[in-house]
């Protein structure tokens, strides 16, 4: 299997076609309002990692702009099933897309309209080597995004100019922060603190997104008998010595350097470390179970 996108297969409202044949209306919601959500599922040997949690989070994004999954959730997961066995990357990375459908471009959509779902498998992207040694470098930028960034909203626009912005400045994320300088999120990952041998991240509120790998890093760390706290915390804070980021492609990742500054020593830590252990672990255990079939 390529990873060049050569000779994949998307899943397009009802269809499965060659990815270069797998198109959507020019008046898709989508594509004009950015009206639609969004979820990203790692699967590993063929089996997914949290799938429930994702597509929970998945409707609870539709519910929160009123649109309905255009289809049960067992038919989902077959799709999805279907669509990695298409593209069966060993370590494999589904998108699912919905958006309002299609109608004449006009904000007020009808309410007759039937939502449009895409799904794609690709390589699951893992950070490097030389990333996993070095740690992440990060910048803050002031929160300028809506105020509803617990929804998955296809409306990237702001993520973009950050992760462009975190380019530019040559690191590899850009961090939100609010009017008072708390660490909200990054442009596409969440973002922990170890303070005081404490894991520390924002709670969860309008300004973060629900990731599934902050969530599944809280009960692995609670597991390891590891405190945490979710509250507001700030990069200055006395007793601060690492920070992490969490998303589906990365896993956990050391952050060892903020704007330019060291984060503690500038060196991964034992927290990252620990931690990042055991998200492979329950990754590896995927790896274990019985072989999936692959069409
Ligand atoms: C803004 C934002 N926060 C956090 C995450 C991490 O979420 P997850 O762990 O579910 O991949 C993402 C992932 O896309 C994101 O876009």
């Amino acid at each position: 299997m390529t990873a060049t996108g050569k000779n994949l297969t998307a899943y397009v409202n009802g269809h499965f076609l060659p990815l270069e044949k797998a198109s959507v209306h020019i008046e898709d919601r989508g594509f004009q309002f950015a009206d639609g959500v969004y979820e990203v599922v790692a699967c590993i040997h063929g089996h997914f990692l949290d799938l429930g949690p994702h597509l929970n989070r998945l409707d609870q994004s539709c519910a929160a702009i009123d649109i309905v999954v255009p289809c049960l959730r067992t038919h989902l997961e077959e799709l999805i099933r279907e669509t990695w066995q298409r593209n069966p990357f060993d370590d494999a990375m589904i998108y699912i897309q919905v958006t309002r459908g299609v109608a004449p471009r006009a904000h007020l959509a009808p309410d007759t309209l039937t939502p449009t779902l895409i799904i794609t498998s690709r390589e699951l992207p893992r950070p490097s080597d030389e990333k996993l040694a070095s740690g992440a470098s990060g910048i803050t930028l002031e929160d300028f995004r809506w105020k509803r960034c617990d929804i998955k909203s296809i409306a990237l626009l702001a993520s973009v100019m950050g992760k462009q912005e975190a380019h530019r400045q040559h690191a590899d994320e850009a961090f939100w922060v609010d009017a008072e300088g708390h660490v909200l999120e990054g442009s596409s990952t969440n973002i922990f603190a170890t303070i005081d041998h404490k894991l520390v991240t924002h709670p969860l509120d309008h300004q973060v997104l629900g990731g599934i790998t902050r969530s599944m890093t809280i009960q692995l760390a609670k597991k390891a008998g590891i405190e945490v706290e979710e509250r507001p915390w700030m990069l200055n804070e006395a007793g601060l010595n690492e920070c992490m980021l969490t998303s589906t492609t990365n896993a956990i990742l050391p952050v060892c350097h903020m704007n330019d500054a060291a984060v503690g020593n500038g060196k991964p830590g034992p927290m990252a470390a620990k931690l990042r252990a055991l998200v492979l672990e329950a990754m590896d255990a995927l790896r274990r179970e019985p072989p999936v079939r692959r069409s």
